[in-house]
């Protein structure tokens, strides 16, 4: 039978600040792990200069967190316990099954691939997957792989983007791969060879909380998305929501993979269940698509739900694209002919506005499906309509980073910036453009002119093309990069 060990602050209080703690931070404390709230607590309220944690719990209950105070809790309330090649039975099939075929298709069309450690921790989660990339794709310089890595926890952050690794983190893992990957230091640590860290790009997400898919944190149309020993602290409906999310994120086709302990029929229903020998996966079907896969294995269990997929935009059409309606009401002509009159232009401006608009809603939809070539057409599409709106030029930019044409991304950020020299959001992408090229001076100033733009706005203010990114959130993304990077690629600190 567990004993249950009390805790020193009142039940009552522990139970206002878990509720509180869910609801703001996403982090969940049911009463079992109540003893790990208050250590977690203790150590933030003395970090936060109290003598007393009931005092500092009461003052945090007083209002809202802001952004800081939840990063700083997150340091101090998520477990970091991971190690390379951790679950090795997951990364077995992904690296003998899934991404072999996934390589096998994508050497026909585009040579693209991306996955997404979500909780990624100290880092060892995504770096093992950039090692299995090393292994497993022999001309890995003809391809544009991005390994997207975030966490809620910036502390774990700044070490992963380090890159330097006590013995610990190798208790699961052969001898020979901490040879080929990792230099040991003097001080007897590892530090991770700079060709392996440069295939991982980290980033603070708070799962719970932050937009995605979005292509303003890059987190659209993954292949692979590996959320493992993440979900499990989050509370039932707050997981399901985020497992919907992670779900929009993926490609038709693409892959959820989460730890043997989180496996459950209600949470995954919009993915079909595949088995393989020791380890259930997750594949986002197509909604068109059959049900169930040529699984591995049958699934007895499974009867899920159709996939929430959205169906596929059609192909591109640029008499859809160009048929842009006119207003046939000259001003003066509304005002005479009275309120029907001016109703049915309204109407006639917004069906405008929407064809307008219709290019770039489409080149979106592909971006976020993984169409990198067709979302360009569409942006191309939508420039040649309207070629004065920056926000094409931005949306241009973005995918073509995706797709690693970083020359012409450079260059419509450029056209964007022209147009509309307070873009804050492009400013901000062409300093990621500059900091990936190691154009540290230049990324430097990017990030100080979004800054300058952002802190003129009221920190709630949604920012245009933005995904529902506010400028206060924005400054403190753009704050923690630039805090973070010296420490840790020395070759690209801004
Ligand atoms: C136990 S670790 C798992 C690390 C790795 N995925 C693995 O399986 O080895 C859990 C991670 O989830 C992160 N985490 C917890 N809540 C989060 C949230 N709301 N958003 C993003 N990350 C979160 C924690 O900071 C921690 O790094």
């Amino acid at each position: 039978m567990a004993i249950e060990i009390p805790t020193a602050l009142p039940d009552s209080l522990l139970s206002r600040l878990s509720d509180f703690l869910e609801s703001q931070v996403g982090l969940h404390f049911p009463k079992e792990r109540w003893r790990d709230l208050e250590r977690g607590i203790a150590a933030a309220s003395r970090e936060a200069g109290y003598a007393e944690a009931e005092a500092y719990i009461r003052w945090l209950l007083t209002a809202p967190l802001t952004r800081t105070q939840i990063e700083g809790l997150a340091s101090h309330l998520t477990v970091g316990e991971t190690y390379f090649f951790r679950e090795k039975r997951s990364l077995d099939i992904l690296e003998q099954q899934i991404l072999p075929e996934l390589l096998r298709t994508r050497a026909q069309t585009e040579k693209h691939l991306r996955i997404w450690s979500a909780g990624c921790c100290t880092g060892e989660e995504p770096y093992s997957i950039a090692m299995l990339l090393d292994r497993l794709i022999p001309d890995l310089e003809k391809w544009n792989v991005t390994i997207l890595a975030t966490d809620i926890n910036p502390q774990f952050l700044r070490k992963a983007a380090h890159g330097v690794y006590g013995a610990w983190s190798f208790r699961d893992t052969p001898g020979w791969l901490r040879e080929r990957y990792f230099t040991r230091r003097q001080d007897g640590r590892f530090e991770i060879q700079p060709r392996i860290q440069r295939m991982v790009t980290f980033s603070y997400l708070n799962l719970a909380e932050d937009a995605y898919p979005s292509l303003v944190n890059s987190t659209n149309a993954m292949d692979v998305i590996l959320c493992r020993n993440v979900l499990m602290y989050f509370a039932q409906e707050r997981a399901r929501k985020v497992v919907d999310k992670l779900h929009r994120s993926l490609v038709d086709g693409g892959w959820l993979i989460t730890s043997p302990v989180e496996t459950s029929i209600v949470l995954f229903s919009a993915f079909t269940a595949v088995e393989f020998p020791g380890a259930f996966l997750y594949r986002k079907m197509a909604a068109t698509a059959p049900r169930t896969v040529a699984n591995r294995h049958p699934v007895p269990w499974y009867d899920g739900e159709a996939a929430a997929a959205t169906p596929a935009p059609a192909e591109p059409s640029a008499a859809a694209a160009f048929g842009v309606a006119r207003s046939a009401f000259a001003p003066e002509v509304l005002h005479e002919a009275g309120d029907e009159l001016a109703t049915e232009a309204k109407d006639a401006d917004s069906r405008e506005h929407d064809e307008r608009e219709m290019p770039r809603r489409k080149a979106r939809a592909c971006a976020d499906e993984g169409r990198l070539a067709e979302a360009i057409g569409w942006c191309e599409m939508a420039i040649a309509a309207d070629k004065l709106n920056p926000a094409h030029y931005y949306l241009l930019a973005v995918i073509c980073q995706e797709q690693g044409q970083s020359e012409t991304a450079e260059r419509s950020l450029g056209r964007a910036l022209y147009l509309e020299p307070d873009f804050a959001l492009a400013h901000f992408a062409l300093g990621n453009l500059c900091l990936s090229g190691g154009r540290r001076g230049e990324a430097r100033r990017h990030f100080g002119n979004a800054l300058n733009l952002l802190r003129a706005c009221p920190a709630d203010a949604l920012l245009p093309e933005a995904d529902g990114l506010s400028a206060g959130r924005l400054v403190e993304i753009i704050a923690s990069a630039q805090a973070s990077l010296p420490r840790a690629h020395k070759e690209l600190a801004v």
